[in-house]
């Protein structure tokens, strides 16, 4: 149990990558997949994938808040309390909350909300990495 805050800490990140994955598939289809013809295997299957990624995009985000919560959890019991660790906690909820608003109560429709999802994101990057390197 000692050492299981790590893997809870790369459970986080791969839940993570997949939530953000929604960003860059949908990128990658505006730089190439858009080109091909409608009539192209490649752009049906990857439209396919695209669709799942993006439908789970919350789901992927709830499993890494969970993952988070476990992480803590373990941490407080058995290492430290760490302050980038927290920022970075404080700064994934926020955005939980900003994507919750932006879909269950502006139902998807872009506005100030999605930018400042997209803003809020850049920055949970920022502090996930500060978090990684110095642990403290
Ligand atoms: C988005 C938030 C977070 C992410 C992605 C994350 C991720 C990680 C990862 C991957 C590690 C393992 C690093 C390694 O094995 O070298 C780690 C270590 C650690 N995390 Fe977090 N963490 C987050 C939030 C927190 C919070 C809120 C706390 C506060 C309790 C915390 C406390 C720690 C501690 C104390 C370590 C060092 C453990 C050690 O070196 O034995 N983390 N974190
Ligand atoms: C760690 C938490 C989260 C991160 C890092 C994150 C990140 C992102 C990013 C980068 C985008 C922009 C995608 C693009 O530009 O194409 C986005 C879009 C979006 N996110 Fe999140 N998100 C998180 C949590 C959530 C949650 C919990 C919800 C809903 C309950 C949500 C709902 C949305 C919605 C509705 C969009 C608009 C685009 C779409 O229709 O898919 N997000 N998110």
């Amino acid at each position: 149990m000692r050492d299981s805050g790590s893997v809870f800490g790369w459970l986080i990140i791969a839940g993570f990558s997949l939530t953000l994955m929604n960003y860059l598939i949908r990128a990658f289809y505006r730089f190439a997949i858009v080109h091909l013809p409608s009539e192209s295997k490649v752009k049906r299957v990857y439209t396919r994938v695209q669709r799942v990624v993006v439908s789970n995009h919350r789901f992927f985000a709830f499993f890494t808040t969970v993952m988070l919560l476990a992480h803590v959890a373990i941490q407080l019991r058995y290492r430290w309390l760490s302050w980038t660790g927290l920022t970075a906690a404080a700064i994934m909820v926020a955005n939980d909350a900003l994507g919750g608003y932006g879909h269950y109560i502006k139902k998807k429709k872009r506005s100030a909300w999605f930018r400042a999802h997209r803003v809020t994101a850049v920055l949970l990057i920022a502090s996930i990495i500060v978090h990684l390197i110095t642990k403290r």
